[in-house]
């Protein structure tokens, strides 16, 4: 057994995963002695490392969802709204800086989209594509501030039909369903019949490699009117610095593998698809950068 005091004196842990070895020393000690040797690199039996993933998946809802779906907005919409009685492992992604950057990235999303709205909305109406979107709870939320306007409109575009379900009662529910029109399919076959004046890609690049994320920002400057925005996030290397543990959870039993970039990347991601860089911002623990991007026909 490995003692919290001697793990804490050997890395710097944060609150929540002191929270989180507390609660499994009472709860299953090998599965804590487990997490803290494969984070420090060292050896575990396959046995132990199996006890353990089963028990991760059997004690958070989180963690069996981003095993059964990863990449899917399941495991970001649990961060957002959080759940009623939540076991220590799921307490643990809440309260992680990781999970908790998360939600704040819909935040700052929600508080900076209305502003780039603004940019367009003296050319009359605004059209905003949603890619990836899940439900698109940041649209929704965004649309319902602008009640008894209908010139911004926006489509939610996601291959998982149960996510737009869920985001087609949400709009219901804020009295925006008129104004979202919910696409089911891959983003990257998509046909638009109106071009975008803004699109919003947020949860989507952080996975991948900077040589396709240019090819998913050229492709998206096809959906996109000559002087348009777009808007990706990204997860940032900071994440990774002043997270490890979370990112190492997630990595290990989710598969949920990031690729953490700077803004210098970002901007180059930028530039190499076609786009005038227009700067970024970020959540408040600066571990999601938003790059900004304009199109524009010659380059
Ligand atoms: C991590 S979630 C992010 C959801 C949402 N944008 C947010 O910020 O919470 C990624 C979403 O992208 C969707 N997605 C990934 N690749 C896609 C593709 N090629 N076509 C359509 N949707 C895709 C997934 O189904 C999932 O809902």
């Amino acid at each position: 057994m490995v003692p919290i005091q001697k793990i804490m004196r050997e890395i710097k842990l944060s609150e929540a995963v002191v929270h989180l070895f507390k609660a499994l020393e009472k709860e299953n000690n090998d599965v804590k002695d487990f997490l803290m040797k494969k984070f420090q690199g060292q050896p575990v039996s396959t046995k132990i490392e199996e006890k353990a993933f089963d028990y991760f998946i059997s004690h958070s809802v989180i963690f069996a969802a981003t095993v059964a779906n990863r990449g899917s907005s399941v495991t970001t919409e649990f961060l957002y709204d959080g759940l009623q009685s939540p076991l220590p492992m799921d307490r643990y992604f809440l309260e992680a800086k990781a999970g908790r950057a998360a939600k704040d990235r819909l935040i700052v999303i929600e508080k900076k989209l209305p502003k780039i709205i603004e940019e367009y909305n003296n050319k009359g109406n605004v059209l905003i594509g949603n890619i990836g979107s899940g439900p698109g709870r940041d649209i929704i939320d965004v649309l319902s501030r602008y009640s008894g306007t209908s010139n911004i409109k926006a489509v939610n575009i996601d291959k998982d039909g149960k996510a737009l379900d869920r985001g087609r009662m949400m709009a219901t529910k804020k009295g925006v369903d008129c104004l979202i029109e919910f696409v089911e399919g891959d983003f990257l076959r998509y046909k638009p019949t109106k071009k975008f004046d803004i699109i919003l890609l947020v949860g989507i690049l952080c996975p991948l490699e900077i040589k396709t994320c240019v090819t998913i920002l050229k492709m998206a400057k096809k959906l996109l009117k000559e002087g348009g925005c777009l808007i990706a996030s990204n997860a940032s290397k900071k994440m990774l610095k002043e997270d490890p543990f979370t990112c190492y959870v997630m990595e290990w039993g989710g598969n949920w593998k990031l690729v953490y970039k700077d803004v210098e990347e970002i901007k180059q991601i930028y530039k190499e698809a076609g786009y005038i860089w227009k700067g970024c911002f970020s959540d408040s623990y600066g571990f999601h950068i938003m790059g900004m991007g304009t199109s524009f026909s010659k380059i």
